[in-house]
């Protein structure tokens, strides 16, 4: 069986107070019934005390995003070694708002990627079509350069560490989920994608689905051959929600 992986990414929500009821919440709710890892994505300022709080619990920690350099003149930016300092586990990279409302590129997503790796963190890699793309017939087009750019830039040998997550843009924070039939097919197409380059990679990948998760469909969509846990954006906001998809996963 492959690993499993609840995330939960906040995005630029919430204040310290609510961050630190929300950790809270999340530590007390987390019990047997929970078996997939679960892991939170907490804005950048939140990580040292989210970290904290997190320190000797089950629940990992992750970043959001990361420069694609070590350390220098990058106003603004974080880097991975940053990250490692406050017992980062995970990184966001390639996520679409990052791709569409900050530019970000093909060949910049694999050098943060490779980046990620070279600090020991596991990157979650997002992929995923607009709805003009899918209307057009192109998710499977779209997937296969946004992967095979990051497979270029580091090798097939890199996602041994790394987690896929199949992102949908038209579902994210729309309240509009794939089908679990519609995000399974991408999910089997993103196996045979990596399968081509390594099989035996290809059967333990964790790939993950993001798109107005709830609880109320994750147990849908976990069903699914292919799916091996969620990528989680409003819903990760309520921690029953949340953690009623951990437990589903
Ligand atoms: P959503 O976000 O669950 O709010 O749709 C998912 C994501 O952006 O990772």
């Amino acid at each position: 069986m492959r690993p499993r992986l609840v995330a939960g990414n906040w995005k630029m929500h919430g204040t310290r107070a609510a961050i630190e009821t929300l950790v809270e919440e999340l530590k007390r709710g987390i019990d047997a019934g929970v078996r997939a890892e679960v892991a939170v994505f907490p804005p950048y300022v939140y990580l040292p005390c989210v970290a904290e709080r997190l320190a000797g619990t089950a629940i990992a920690l992750g970043a959001q995003n990361l420069w694609s350099e070590e350390s220098g003149a990058y106003t603004g930016e974080v880097s991975g070694s940053m990250l490692r300092d406050y017992n980062c586990r995970h990184v966001i990279v390639g996520h679409s708002e990052r791709r569409t409302l900050m530019g970000e590129g093909d060949d910049l997503v694999g050098r943060k990627f490779a980046r990620a790796l070279a600090h020991g963190l596991i990157p979650i890699l997002c992929v995923g079509e607009t709805l003009a793309e899918r209307q057009a017939g192109r998710t499977e087009q779209v997937v296969a350069r946004q992967l095979g750019a990051v497979l270029d830039h580091a090798g097939i040998a890199a996602f041994r560490a790394a987690v896929v997550a199949y992102e949908p843009v038209w579902a994210i924070g729309t309240g509009r989920t794939a089908s679990p039939e519609e995000a399974q097919a991408v999910h089997a197409f993103v196996r045979r994608c990596i399968a081509a380059r390594d099989p035996e990679l290809a059967k333990v990948l964790t790939i993950l689905y993001g798109g107005s998760v709830k609880a109320s469909n994750a147990g849908a969509l976990f069903a699914m051959a292919d799916i091996d846990g969620a990528l989680v954006g409003g819903a990760s906001l309520v921690s029953d929600e949340f953690l009623a998809i951990c437990r589903a996963a």
